[in-house]
Formats: structure tokens, C-alpha cells, sequence
């Protein structure tokens, strides 16, 4: 979405969005040697890549979730932290403001170009960075823009920055969502890459639908009431979407491997799930662990919703049309990432980001979700963990590692925590100090050497 300003928004040198590590780097910088502290396990051979919001001209009304995109890539080979890379996506916004050519696009680009600050995957061998709306970037591994991707020109609409890679099957579920008549469409793609499925979903208004859920069977869409708002739109706001209390609060449930849209559509009580944490199959029911809010999105502002986020089990009969809720964690948390080799199938362990009241981010979280046991790993008093993606190095689910960027207030730098899953309280086994202060970002993950 583009950068415009809006009469009475708070100016950016006043946006919290925009202060202390939420402001943007202003250069992109490239080093190798990174200093570790600690011991890098061999075994750890690939690159962390992670990405967000870095707006360039950030304008008044600024919101976080918009603005240019940078992608961070940190390289770990044999025990080394080898490299560090951070690069702008190259986006027309970026060439206008930046001067850095603008690479390649699709004839297939729907209304929006995305900035692509959401997401960074890889699939079928291709590094895909991914917006909320509009069509992926794909990167090379050294953190470029090759151009935006298509699917070989079979997708002709928006992309969200959520897909599930089935962690038996190896294909790629994903939606897209926008504006106009048709609001929602559901894809797959062979693990090959191919794409092989576009259905078109009916859906009368157009909300906000940042993910979705996924088990063996079946796909699980949550339309909940962060509605998009016109006056907003014509306002010139840059996420024209705001809490109306007459809107949507429903889950709609698709057989997976359909091939029209049957979606089962039932009402719920109203909330909102950024991220679901995984979803898997439970006989005729599903099982789906989500990070809940109340509210959120109220007037328009991230910050501005009921009691803070936790980690519940959502038990869904969909024959009776019946979810039951169960909490798992009532500490404030966001961000949680399962193994990615159990994602769309049952999970034992979930690992996810504390949020501390009017401070932000905070330390690390581990749920055994078997014995109902909660893990922290302490990043300091100063420190402010991102989002903690699991490495598997073992055939166990919490035998691996734990990679998080963790930004430390008292010195103005980032640093990436290596921790042992099976000792998740314990000391990290290796820091890296990162060359560049890494801002709050959303989500990333970790792609293996080949
Ligand atoms: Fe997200």
C-alpha cells in the first residue's frame, strides 16, 4: 500500500511506529565474519532471512504495518556467522524515493503493488518475499530482488503473506484477498511449485484476513470485523481498515482439495486471530491453536483493543457448528511458529513472542502444549525478542534450535540468539552480533544450505 498523509495524523517525528527500534536503517549494509559469542552448532548450515516494514519517506499518519519493505539475511555456515546482508525489496516506491532500480513486474500484477514487508518463504527452491496484498517478490539467496513472481503467470491476483507448506506433503496452501467484488480466493501449488488450484470464495464484505489455518483435510478461514472502511480509504489513510462491531465474526471451513467453493460458513463470538499458531485434524473436528485479541484495529490503531493477547485451543465440531475455546497461555504473547515439519498436523510444542503491558516485545516462550508446561527464555531487561523460528536438527519436534533477532535497548544494536530448543530456560548456545541495528519486523524463516 503507498505512503500517503491524511490532515490530523500524528506527524512521523510524534508516531510511536517510527521511534526507538520500530524507525527504519537508512543504509543497506553487507558484512561477512560476524562476531559469535558462545559456540554456532556446525550443523547449522542455511540462511535466517526476516522481514518488515523500513519505510524510506514515511508520511504523517504513518501506520506500521505499511511503507517500504527490507529483508535481513543472516548467513551460518559451519559453526561461522559468515554473513550479513539487509537490502530494500526493490519496488517502484523504492527506486522513486531511494534511486535503486526497480525490479522487474509482473503483467499479472493485481491493483495494489505489496511492498512485500510481510513474509519471507521458500518454496519449490524459490525465495518468495510476500505483502498482505499483491503478488510475492522473489529474492536470490544473496537477499535481491529478481522481479515479482506469478506462478509462471497463473496467478493473476493478490497473495497473502501467510501460505502453509505442508510439513508431510510438501505443498503450498495459500489465499488472497481484496477489494472488489470477489474478496477471497484459495490456491495450492504442487511441491514442485506449480500451481495447480484457484478457487474463488463468496464473501460479502471485505475484511481484513491476515491468516488462515490448514490440517490434513481441511482449510480453515477466519473472517472477523477489521473491515476495510472507504472514508478512511478517501482520507488517505494507508490501512483504511478499522473494528466495526456490525461486521463479520465467523469461521468458514473448505475441504482442502476442492474444487469449487464449498465453504461451510458458521457464526462465532467476535475477535480477532492474526496467527494461528498450527491447526491439524481431530476425527470430524479440528483442532486450532491461535493467538486471540479481544478487539484490535479500534479507530484504525494496533494498540488500541481489549485484554491482551493469549494462546487458546479452539476445538471446532463444524458438522454442529460449534467452537469451543480453551486457554492455553493467558501471558500477553504474539508471534507463535510451531516446527515446520508439523505444520497442517498435530504438534506438541509452540514457541512464541512474550508481550509485556506498554513495552512491546519482550522474552521468548515455549509451550509444551502435552503437559500444559510454559518455557522463557530471558532476553534481558533491555532486550526485545522477534519472532523465534524453530531449526529441526533432530527427528524429535523440539530437538533443533530456536533462531530470534533480540534488539537490546541499552545499546541500540541487534544481535541473533541461537537457543537449544531442549534447553529453552537455558543460556543461547551462540550470539551473533549483527552488523546493523535489524528493526521490528514481522515474520521470517529459516531456508537450509542445499
Ligand atoms: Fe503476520
Amino acid at each position: 500500500m503507498s505512503e500517503t498523509s491524511a490532515e490530523g495524523e500524528l506527524a512521523p517525528e510524534d508516531n510511536p511506529v517510527l521511534q526507538g527500534n520500530f524507525a527504519p536503517v537508512h543504509v543497506e549494509t553487507t558484512a561477512f565474519e560476524l562476531k559469535v559469542t558462545g559456540t554456532l552448532p556446525e550443523s547449522l548450515n542455511g540462511t535466517l532471512y526476516r522481514d518488515g516494514p523500513n519505510p524510506i519517506a514515511p508520511g504523517a499518519g504513518h501506520h506500521w504495518f505499511a511503507g517500504d519493505a527490507m529483508v535481513h539475511a543472516i548467513v551460518l555456515e559451519d559453526g561461522a556467522a559468515v554473513a550479513y546482508r539487509n537490502r530494500w525489496i526493490r519496488t517502484e516506491s523504492v527506486e522513486r524515493h531511494k534511486g535503486l532500480r526497480a525490479a522487474p513486474t509482473s503483467p499479472n500484477q493485481p491493483g495494489a503493488q505489496g511492498s512485500g514487508s510481510v513474509n519471507v518463504i521458500e518454496h519449490a527452491g524459490r525465495l518468495l518475499a510476500l505483502p498482505e496484498v499483491g503478488l510475492p517478490w522473489e529474492l536470490g539467496t544473496d537477499a535481491g530482488t529478481l522481479g515479482q513472481y506469478d506462478f509462471g503467470g497463473r496467478l493473476s491476483t493478490n497473495m497473502t503473506a501467510h501460505p502453509k507448506i505442508d510439513g508431510r506433503s510438501g505443498e503450498l496452501l495459500f489465499f488472497g484477498y481484496d477489494f472488489g467484488p470477489v474478496h477471497l480466493r484459495y490456491h495450492s501449488a504442487a511441491p514442485t511449485g506449480e500451481l495447480t488450484r484457484t478457487i474463488e470464495i463468496a464473501k460479502p464484505t471485505a475484511t481484513m484476513m491476515h491468516d488462515f489455518a490448514v490440517t490434513a483435510t481441511r482449510v480453515v478461514f477466519m473472517d472477523f470485523p477489521v473491515m476495510f472502511d472507504l472514508d478512511m480509504a478517501l482520507a488517505g489513510r494507508s490501512i483504511p481498515f478499522r473494528w466495526n462491531d456490525a461486521g463479520p465474526a465467523r469461521l468458514g471451513i473448505l475441504p482442502r482439495d476442492a474444487i469449487t467453493d464449498e465453504t461451510r460458513w458458521f457464526p462465532v463470538e467476535p475477535c480477532y486471530v492474526y496467527h494461528p499458531l498450527n491447526a491439524y485434524d481431530d476425527d470430524e473436528r479440528i483442532i486450532l491453536d491461535v493467538v486471540r485479541h479481544d478487539r484490535t484495529f479500534v479507530e484504525g490503531k494496533l494498540a488500541n483493543g481489549g485484554s491482551p493477547p493469549t494462546l487458546e485451543r479452539w476445538h471446532i465440531d463444524p458438522d454442529n457448528e460449534r467452537l469451543t475455546r480453551e486457554v492455553l497461555s493467558d501471558r500477553p504473547q504474539e508471534f507463535p511458529r510451531v516446527d515446520p515439519r508439523v505444520e497442517c498436523h498435530p504438534h506438541r510444542f509452540g514457541y512464541s513472542v512474550e508481550f509485556e503491558l506498554g513495552r512491546g516485545p519482550g522474552s521468548l516462550l515455549k509451550h509444551d502444549l502435552r503437559t500444559g508446561e510454559t518455557l522463557r527464555h530471558d532476553v534481558g531487561e533491555s532486550g526485545q525478542a522477534s519472532e523465534g523460528v524453530f531449526v529441526p536438527q533432530g527427528p524429535g519436534e523440539d530437538e533443533g534450535y530456536v533462531l530470534s533477532v533480540i534488539y537490546d535497548a541499552s545499546t541500540d544494536t541487534s544481535t541473533l540468539r541461537v537457543i537449544a530448543a531442549q534447553d529453552f530456560a537455558g543460556a543461547p548456545v551462540a550470539t551473533v552480533a549483527l552488523p546493523a541495528r535489524v528493526p521490528f519486523g514481522f515474520h521470517g524463516n529459516w531456508v537450509p544450505s542445499r
